[in-house]
């Protein structure tokens, strides 16, 4: 017995245009957790001769922990060294700068409520390539009047990046939160706190302040056997006892539900110990964007719907090659014989 399919290829090219579609190619931004494209015009904002040459450093050290031996150009991770510019506390006593990074979530909307209700505003150091999906959650972020900072496009260790690369991971971040908030932000925090003068001189050069922390609530831990969550709270705990000449910024994360609960119970601490939670640019006296957010160009959420015209920057053509084969056979019909 022979079974004949017949097959439309008209059809076939439609199908394949809506599965294009529906795959969220089109919205005009790189991918989610992956390294962008360089851009020229990016590119361009850095003059490379004024860029210190340190040496990039290989993932597998930076995992095993292998430092090396001299440190001119002031890694931090290892000897942590820091310069007079490095962002690391609050200048003034009982100011506490609250950040949270790597959003934004789904978690980051009870963090936004829970701040709502004290009438508090902090810092998000989000990841680029996260916004995409949850533009709705940054623009809400800040409206509210929380600051918003770059916290690279997919996360890298930037240390271990090609400075173009390292241009395009704050760039790209930049580029969306301009786009959804209407703000350039001015504040960056190297993810992993892994910078050194390279990384100083490129983001200096692209005119952001380098924020890191002095307090770690190491909830990143979290999934680390034996690491106990109350640990968190307790640590905060801890801290206001301290005697201390200066303020201070802890680093705590929205990308995971747990951590992410965790915020009532430091917001607590902190208010009740009488700290001033503030965004890190306000306890630094200095302003958190580049421009006053006139007129928002707000994207949709749903960004699969909304095809920009930079769309052709960075269309995945994977199923394209399916649409093209088909259009130009489109004109007969081919019989499958099994
Ligand atoms: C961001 O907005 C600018 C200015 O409107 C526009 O030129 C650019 O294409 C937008 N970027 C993306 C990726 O949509
Ligand atoms: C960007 O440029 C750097 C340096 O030339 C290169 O190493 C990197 O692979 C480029 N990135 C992409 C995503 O093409
Ligand atoms: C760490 O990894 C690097 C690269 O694979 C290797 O050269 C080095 O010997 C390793 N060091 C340790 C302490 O394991
Ligand atoms: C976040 O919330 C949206 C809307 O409620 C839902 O569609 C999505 O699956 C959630 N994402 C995650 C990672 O839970
Ligand atoms: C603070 O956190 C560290 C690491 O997460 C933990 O080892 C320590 O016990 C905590 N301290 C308190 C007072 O909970
Ligand atoms: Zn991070």
């Amino acid at each position: 017995m022979k079974i004949i399919i017949r097959i439309n290829p008209l059809f076939v090219a439609l199908f394949c245009l809506l599965v294009q579609l529906s795959t969220c190619d089109l919205t005009g931004w790189p991918a989610l957790d992956v390294p962008p494209p360089n851009r020229t015009d990016f590119t361009a904002k850095v003059d490379l001769t004024k860029v210190r040459n340190a040496p990039l450093n290989l993932v597998s050290n930076i995992a095993n922990g292998t430092c090396p031996t001299t440190d001119p150009y002031c890694y931090n991770p290892c000897s942590k060294c820091t310069r007079s510019d490095d962002i690391l506390h609050c200048p003034t006593v009982n100011d506490w700068g609250l950040t949270f990074d790597d959003g934004p979530t789904n978690d980051t909307i009870a963090i936004l409520d829970l701040l709502k209700s004290y009438n508090l505003k902090i810092t998000f150091f989000v990841v680029g390539s996260r916004v995409v999906s949850k533009s709705d959650v940054l623009l809400r972020a800040f409206q509210e009047g929380h600051q918003i900072g770059v916290h690279t496009w997919s996360h890298p260790y930037l240390t271990t990046q090609a400075t173009e690369q390292v241009i395009s991971e704050l760039e790209w971040s930049a580029e969306i939160i301009k786009n959804v908030t209407g703000a350039r932000p001015l504040y960056m925090r190297p993810p992993y706190s892994d910078y050194d003068d390279r990384i100083r001189d490129i983001a200096s050069q692209l005119g952001y302040r380098v924020v890191v922390w002095d307090k770690d609530s190491e909830d990143w831990h979290f999934k680390d056997p034996g690491f106990q969550i109350s640990w968190i709270a307790s640590n905060f705990s801890a801290w206001m006892n301290e005697k201390s000449t200066t303020g201070h910024i802890s680093l705590e994360h929205d990308l995971f539900t747990v951590t992410a609960q965790q915020a009532p119970l430091v917001v607590d601490i902190l208010t009740k110990a009488k700290r001033n939670i503030k965004p890190v640019a306000d306890c630094l006296g200095f302003p958190a964007v580049a421009t006053p957010a006139s007129s928002s160009s707000v994207k949709s959420s749903s960004t699969c719907r909304s095809v920009k015209s930079s769309a052709t920057m960075d269309i995945n053509y994977s199923n394209s090659w399916l649409i093209i084969l088909f259009l130009i056979f489109g004109v007969n019909n081919y019989y499958y014989i099994l």
